[in-house]
């Protein structure tokens, strides 16, 4: 179980988000980008041209975060444009199945996403089709909120079904993770950490990835 860093770039300039991309190059497994539709989630963020743009300004692995309304229809085009990860919300998936195999056959890892207040147990039966899970540890929408505690024990029973599963599932949590809440969420079985503020925030986001990856792997 690996540790990884995937920094969210909703906490960087939009406007030089290929300098912000730059400034983890070498530190993060991934850079995280968080997809809003503003019917999902309450906010409006980007879509498919601008992730389509980052893909061609960075070499760092992309983690696509599709807090979107019918990601069936949308989260292939994410795939095939080339995104490592394709993440969309069980909240929001009609047909989770079709869609996580679509993001396979298109080449990426795909992801499925749960909100804070929704049971992983129900989705057992669909941990073959996954390739990581993501636990949401704030309501998805904004950065810089305050870590939700109240997921921890899902942390620890999803890593529990992941190891009855084979324990190849990457394990992912999102939302207020920081030097102050990351090994909490270490300790209890995530291995994919997304931080955007304690990223974008600090005057040297290549040494906060480089402090939260200590953290995590030294608990
Ligand atoms: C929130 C997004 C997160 C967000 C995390 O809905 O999914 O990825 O960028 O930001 P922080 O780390 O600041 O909570
Ligand atoms: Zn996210």
């Amino acid at each position: 179980m690996a540790v990884q860093i995937s920094p969210s770039i909703l906490s960087a300039d939009f406007a030089r988000l290929a300098d912000e991309a730059a400034r983890v190059e070498g530190e993060a497994d991934w850079l995280h980008v968080d997809v809003m539709d503003n019917h999902f989630v309450p906010n409006l963020t980007l879509g498919l041209p601008v992730v389509e743009a980052l893909l061609r300004a960075t070499s760092i692995p992309v983690d696509c975060h599709l807090m979107i309304e019918d990601p069936d229809r949308w989260a292939p085009g994410y795939a095939e444009a080339g995104a490592g990860s394709v993440t969309v919300h069980a909240e929001a998936a009609k047909a989770p199945v079709r869609t996580l195999r679509a993001i396979r056959a298109a080449g990426a890892r795909s992801g499925f996403a749960l909100n804070p207040a929704t049971a992983v147990e129900p989705y057992e039966d669909l941990l073959p089709e996954i390739d990581m899970l993501l636990l949401m540890t704030v309501e998805p929408g904004f950065g810089g909120q305050r870590f939700l505690d109240v997921v921890l024990p899902k942390v620890t029973r999803a890593r529990a079904l992941i190891e009855k599963h084979g324990g190849e599932i990457w394990l992912q949590v999102d939302g207020g993770v920081s030097a102050e809440t990351i090994e909490r969420c270490a300790t209890a079985g995530a291995d994919v950490f997304v931080a955007g503020n304690a990223v974008y925030a600090a005057a040297d986001p290549a040494e906060a990835v480089r402090r939260l990856r200590e953290l995590a792997t030294g608990f």
